[in-house]
Formats: C-alpha cells, structure tokens, sequence
C-alpha cells in the first residue's frame, strides 16, 4: 500500500529517490517523504499530499547525499498529514526509518517505549520502530534493526539509515514487498521491480525475514543473522515505469492497450506455455479448484470458476481472498487453490496462498507481475503480458485474466479428454479473434459513452444487471464506475432484482444491463422490463441481435459480434470507459482515486 524507495551509490541520491517515488506513487499518494544522509547527519523531508508537492519542499534545502531512503504513503495508522508522513526518527534524529505493512502489537510497544520516557510525534506505528531501533542502537545499525525488528508483530518492508553510516541503508521485509538492485552506479532498494528497471542490472525480491545491507559496492543478505546467496529475479519479467506516452491518463491509456495486451498474451499461450510439462504435474488428477483474489481479480475469478466447470467439468469455487482464509475451506490433497493478482502482491490474497501452501494444497497463480511475492509462493504461475498497469483502477490485466482463465479452462478439459483436438483448436482459433474484437470498441465506444457520462456525472445511483456471465461483468463495471467516479454503484443479477433491488429503482434510475448470453436473454429482458416499470432508464450493452428491437432500452452500447461464451473478454470495455469518462466528467482523478492504492500490501 506504500512505496518505498532507497539508494546509495556513487551519484546524488535526491534525484533517484525522487524518481523512484514518482514511479512507485501509484502505491499510495496520501504523503511522500526522503530522508538522506548528509554534512555528517541526516536530511529528513517529508510533506502531506504528492510527491510534487514533496519535491518543491526539497529543492531549497540545498544538500547534497549520496544516500538516501524515501516514503510514499497510503495511510493506515493516522491521518495524511505532515508529522505521520514517512520517514520517522528515533529520539537522537540519528536514525531514521521508512516502512509499508501494519505493526499489529504497535498500541503495546508504543506504551512500553512511552513509559521509558519516549516521546511520539506521530500517530503512526511505523514511528514505534524508529524509536526501538533507537532503543537497541548500541553502534551497529543492523544488529539494532534486527533486534527491533524482533519485537514486531504484523508485516513490514523497512528502510532504515543511520547517521554514523552515511553509506548504508538497512533493509528487511516480512510479508510485505522489497526489490534490490544492483548497478555500476550503485545499490537500489524500491517496493518493485517499476522503479528499478531503467537503473539496476540485477534485481533480488528479498524474502520473508531477510534482512540487507546495502552498500555502494554492493548488498548482503541475511535471514536469522546468518549470510544468504539469493537467485536473482528473471530479467524478462520486469517492467519498466510505464510512461503516459502523451495519453491524457494512464487509465485511458491502459484501456486502450487491451487489444494489445490481449494479442500478447495470447501469443505467449500459443506458445505453448500450457503444454509444459510443470502444468501437467500442476493440474494432474486435480478434483477441486478453489479460485481467489480480491476487487477486479476476484470478479476474474467468478468467470473463471463457470468457464471451468462449464467447460472442464471440474468442481470450483470462488471467494474473497480476504474471506476465504476464515471459513475454514475443505481443501483436500486433490485440490487446487488458484489465485489471481494483477500486482501479486496484495496482502489478503499472498496470505491465503502461504495458509494454502501450509496445508500441502496445490498452487498456481494468474498475474501480470511474474517476478511478484505472489509468484515466488506458487507452485506455478500462469503470466498475463498486459504490461505495467499504474492506474489505480484494473483494466487491460481484467481482461487478460479472463484470456488466461478461457485458456486454462479449455487446456484443461483437453486434457481430460473432454473435447477434441479440432474442437479445442477452433475455440482457441475464436480466442485469437479477440483482439481485434476488443479495438472494434476501444476504438469506437467512447461516440456513445461520452454523452452518457456526461448525463449520469451527477447521478447519486448507478446499476449493473446481468445474468450468468453477465452478472460477473455487471460486477466487475459497477467496481470501476464507483472506485474512480465515486458514484454509488451496485450490480445484481438480473433475477434477483425482484427479491430486494427493485425498491431501489426511480424514474430515470440508470440501469446498465448486460445482455451477451442469448440462452438467457429473454430472462433477462422479463428483468429488465421489471425494473423498466418502475422507471428505470435502461442502456442495454451486447450484440445487435440482443439488444435491437427489445423496447426496453432507452439507449445501447452494441458489441461486435462474439461468440457468447467469449463475450465477457469484451463486454467489460464500455463499462470501463463509462467509468472513466464518467470520472473525467465529474474532475475525479481517474488515475488516483481518492482512499485507495494500486497494491492493497496490507490486510
Ligand atoms: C481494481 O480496479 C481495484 N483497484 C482493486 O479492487 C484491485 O483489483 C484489488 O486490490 C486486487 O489487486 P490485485 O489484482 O493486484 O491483487
């Protein structure tokens, strides 16, 4: 949920850990702070609000450094403001320290340190390590860090410097994220791998308990005190900072990429990829899937578990990853538990994965970051090529997901026999017809949609009704329509509308109904008509042959021509750009939604 950044090397550190912010502000934008060691002390800015707000409050400081850490924050314990802005000293203003988690026992060891006649400026727990590094600080700011560290209960990726080692940057992670990188020029500490790849040569993900120290020359690695060799992070699954590329957003940007990213994709299944001998042992003899994630991986996932047992025949199940671990789930050893993760690394959905592994289940992920916490925990990893998604909201690594998953789900049922190879083969020659499914309406939707957020920008209500498939992509539009646009949103399934929902419906209600399963769409239209009787304004989104002549539209969004078991790769597309435009219309940063973080890294 935070970004962290660190550098120490043979060039100024202020530019690096400013960039380094910049590429990583999509974690969280509520403060950002640098700390650098400096004329034999320690700089320490920090600022409420962006990082440009952060970088104007810099520039007349004037020091020069050769090492530094930074914050980006999201904020958890405490209210975004200047004093709970990262970085926070220990009492000598000696030391200072970054940190992205959640310190559960904080409350305890705040009071312990208190009572030691501590004195707190912040709200924050992260100002409790500070004070504790402090504490055990007796000349080796490793050995302080490690002992501090062993009082913590939660997860952290910490950053800490220390005055008297003007070269050296202290790192260690637990259940939260943290890159080093190696260059000529230096050693770099950052969140993930976006804010290194154009600098480092070499990335290591460091590992659950490890701690580092970082020199100019060089890193050490260390897990219980004692030294570890780490393998570094493959090259070609790391991306580098996305850059807007004169796109008016990175979310306009990214929707526009998801024929791209679907073309990729499916290129590098084609490959292949699935017929490798790690999916065989993966997938062998599997009698269970359990599917998953969390806010748009988890919509993912409800399409994935119908395509899998609709077209495997293989029992699944999907759930919140962050209600999954506490319902005590039936995972036998002939199950499979699948997560999906555009980042991998949010918190509730690695946290389900490490109880998985634990209990000897079978594991494969679906995310867009390879080289991701997530990725490192799975037996096998099922990459989507989507590229460096930096909108807040998910759009282009949606709908490559759901590639993924029709992929999977029909590699599967070949290999149990359940179609025939011409079969298998021609539904995957209609998968590769996507792509440019998907620019027919990228490239032409936005002529209808426009005027449609221009009319529902003021809007307090806006529902998504679909059936089936529908419904999971009703869920999926209704999450992007309220997370940017922060207008009230909800999705139904179109039968249920009149079990409850229907009370909500007024004259001129906007309804987004999905209509793309012909077997279902004259249900959905007696659904449709229900709410259409109460005055519900209705916009039907689906092919011509759907949604011509049913005279409950007020208005329709038509998709090009898909097959209907397919229509979901697309028909989210109108909804994403209705959110986005929707967004634009009403002067919501589409990109950075207010309250929320690109990676949710904290339970
Ligand atoms: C999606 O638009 C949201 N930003 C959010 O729900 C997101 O999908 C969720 O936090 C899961 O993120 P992940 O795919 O990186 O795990």
């Amino acid at each position: 949920m935070c970004g962290i950044i660190g550098y120490t090397g043979r060039s100024e550190s202020l530019p690096v850990l400013i960039d380094g912010l910049k590429a990583l502000e999509y974690r969280g934008y509520d403060s950002a702070g640098v700390a650098a060691a400096a004329d034999g002390g320690l700089v320490v800015v920090k600022k409420k609000g962006r990082v440009a707000e952060l970088e104007k409050a810099v520039a007349p400081r004037g020091f020069f450094s050769r090492c530094g850490i930074g914050h980006t924050r999201w904020a958890t314990h405490g209210e975004p403001s200047d004093e709970n802005s990262h970085p926070h000293c220990g009492g000598s203003g000696r030391i200072t320290v970054v940190h992205n988690g959640i310190i559960e026992n904080y409350l305890a060891l705040k009071r312990e340190l208190a009572d030691g006649g501590v004195k707190f400026r912040s709200e924050t727990d992260t100002e409790v390590i500070a004070h504790l590094v402090q504490k055990y600080y007796e000349g080796d700011i490793h050995k302080a860090v490690t002992a501090a560290l062993g009082r913590l209960r939660g997860s952290y990726a910490v950053a800490a410097l220390c005055a008297d080692f003007s070269d050296t940057v202290i790192a260690a992670s637990y259940h939260s994220p943290l890159i080093v990188g190696l260059s000529s020029d230096g050693t770099y500490l950052a969140s993930d791998t976006s804010a290194l790849c154009d600098r480092a040569d070499v990335l290591y993900r460091m590992s659950d308990g490890e701690t580092a120290i970082l020199r100019p020359t060089g890193a050490e690695f260390y897990l219980d005190g004692k030294p570890v060799v780490k393998k570094a992070i493959e090259r070609s699954w790391q991306y580098g900072g996305a850059g807007l590329g004169g796109a008016e957003s990175f979310m306009l940007k990214e929707i526009n990429e998801i024929p791209r990213a679907l073309k990729k994709t499916a290129d590098y299944y084609d490959g292949g990829f699935f017929d490798s001998e790690r999916a065989a042992k993966t997938f062998a003899g599997v009698r269970k899937i359990f599917i998953t994630g969390c806010g748009t991986a988890y919509h993912a996932g409800m399409t994935g578990r119908a395509l899998i047992e609709r077209i495997a025949r293989i029992p699944a199940e999907t759930d919140l990853a962050s209600e999954f671990r506490y319902r005590k789930p039936l995972l036998r050893r002939d199950s499979l538990c699948l997560f999906i993760s555009q980042s991998g690394e949010t918190a509730d959905t690695l946290a389900v994965a490490r109880l998985s592994a634990g209990a000897g289940v079978r594991t494969a992920c679906i995310t867009n970051v390879p080289g991701s916490a997530l990725a490192a925990l799975c037996d096998f990893t099922i990459p989507t090529l989507a590229g460096a998604e930096i909108a807040v909201a998910s759009t282009k690594a949606y709908n490559c997901q759901l590639l993924a998953l029709y992929r999977l789900a029909f590699h599967l049922a070949y290999m149990r026999k359940r179609l025939s190879k011409s079969f298998y083969k021609e539904n995957l020659s209609v998968l590769s017809r996507i792509p440019s499914a998907a620019s027919a309406i990228t490239e032409n939707a936005y002529r209808d949609i426009l005027p449609l957020a221009e009319k529902y920008k003021n809007g307090r209500d806006i529902y998504f009704l679909g059936r089936g498939l529908d419904y999971y992509t009703a869920l999926e539009g209704s999450l992007k329509v309220k997370e940017i646009s922060y207008i009230h949103c909800e999705a139904f399934a179109a039968g249920e509308l009149k079990h409850g929902a229907l009370a909500l419906i007024e004259r001129g209600t906007p309804v987004i109904a999905l209509l793309t399963q012909g077997e279902l769409k004259e249900k959905t239209l007696n659904s449709l008509a229900e709410a259409k009787a109460r005055g519900a304004e209705i916009i039907g989104v689906g092919k011509t042959e759907y949604i011509a002549d049913a005279g409950v539209f007020d208005g329709r969004l038509t998709l090009p021509d898909t097959p209907d078991l397919f229509a979901p790769l697309v028909s989210v597309i109108p909804a994403q750009l209705l959110a986005y435009y929707t967004a634009r219309a009403r002067g919501c940063d589409a990109d950075k939604p207010r309250n929320l973080a690109k990676s949710v890294t904290v339970e």
